[in-house]
């Protein structure tokens, strides 16, 4: 596979071929992700679930992100990687920008971050400096006691237009990539048709320019159950690297996400 950059993600947007995305944490899975079709990385603060075992990403450090990167940077030279900032990292601009910088040092191509228009001056001062971001809408697990649970999001209208609102703040801000995470498919439509930047989206239907899942989910080992958005594609495909390769196909004709896993 030849080497993804963000011009290569918005070109995928604007020939409308889907972007596939897997979240990694280690060398090994990152290299066997990125040789069977994977095109985006993401080092997510999920780790602080299927790693930790924690009940939610609040406990996530930045440290420990930075070492993730590290491993899955050692996969490949090659690979795309996008690792996450985690709780509290980003309160002002010069923190995101330390340490973001702490974690482009570490490996990664990209930084991602939860949260609507208040990032502006964050994305803003980041990008100025040379540190490419990646927007986080929809159930941003951050915000999850804020929330009071891991509930789908933008249901009502008026949270579906701030949402929309939040997305062309993030990209007028700067960001490059945007996350949708558990929000209904039509509101994932229109916010991908308003937007330049490509979107990527998890439980957000299969109208997002490409689809994310964490990889204990697509090999259904997340302790406890998985979630309706996603599927264990290792069920029907009996190894590894045909899973992976499956869920690649799956997404790159549209055929996952299927109306089962998506909200209405
Ligand atoms: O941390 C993570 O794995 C994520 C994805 C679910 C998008 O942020
Ligand atoms: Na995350």
């Amino acid at each position: 596979m030849s080497k993804i950059t963000v011009s290569t993600l918005n070109k995928m947007k604007h020939e409308k071929q889907k972007i596939t995305a897997l979240t990694a944490y280690d060398a090994s899975f990152a290299k066997l992700f990125h040789d069977n079709g994977v095109e985006v990385i993401l080092v997510g603060d999920s780790l602080g679930m299927v790693l930790q075992g924690g009940d939610d990403t609040l406990a996530v450090t930045n440290s420990e992100i930075a070492y993730h990167t590290r491993c899955v940077r050692a996969g490949s030279r090659e690979l795309f990687i996008i690792a996450d900032l985690p709780f509290m990292t980003y309160s002002n601009p010069a923190d995101a920008c330390k340490n973001a910088a702490e974690l482009m040092r570490a490996g990664a191509n990209m930084i991602k971050l939860e949260g609507g228009e208040w990032l502006h001056d964050s994305i803003r001062a980041m990008t100025q400096q040379g540190i490419p971001v990646c927007g986080h809408l929809g159930l941003t697990p951050q915000s999850v006691h804020v929330f009071g649970g891991f509930k789908i999001q933008g249901r009502e209208q008026s949270q579906a237009d701030k949402m929309l609102s939040d997305a062309k703040a993030l990209e007028a801000a700067g960001a490059q990539l945007l996350v949708l995470e558990c929000i209904p498919s039509e509101l994932a439509k229109r916010i991908t048709d308003e937007l330049t930047i490509p979107t990527i989206g998890i439980g957000a239907g299969n109208q997002t320019d490409g689809q994310i899942l964490v990889m204990h989910d697509l090999v259904g080992i997340s302790a406890g159950y998985i979630p309706k958005f996603s599927k264990n594609f290792l069920l029907e495909t009996g190894n590894m690297p045909a899973a992976v390769q499956k869920y690649c196909e799956d997404v790159k004709s549209g055929a996952f996400p299927s109306t089962e896993h998506e909200f209405k």
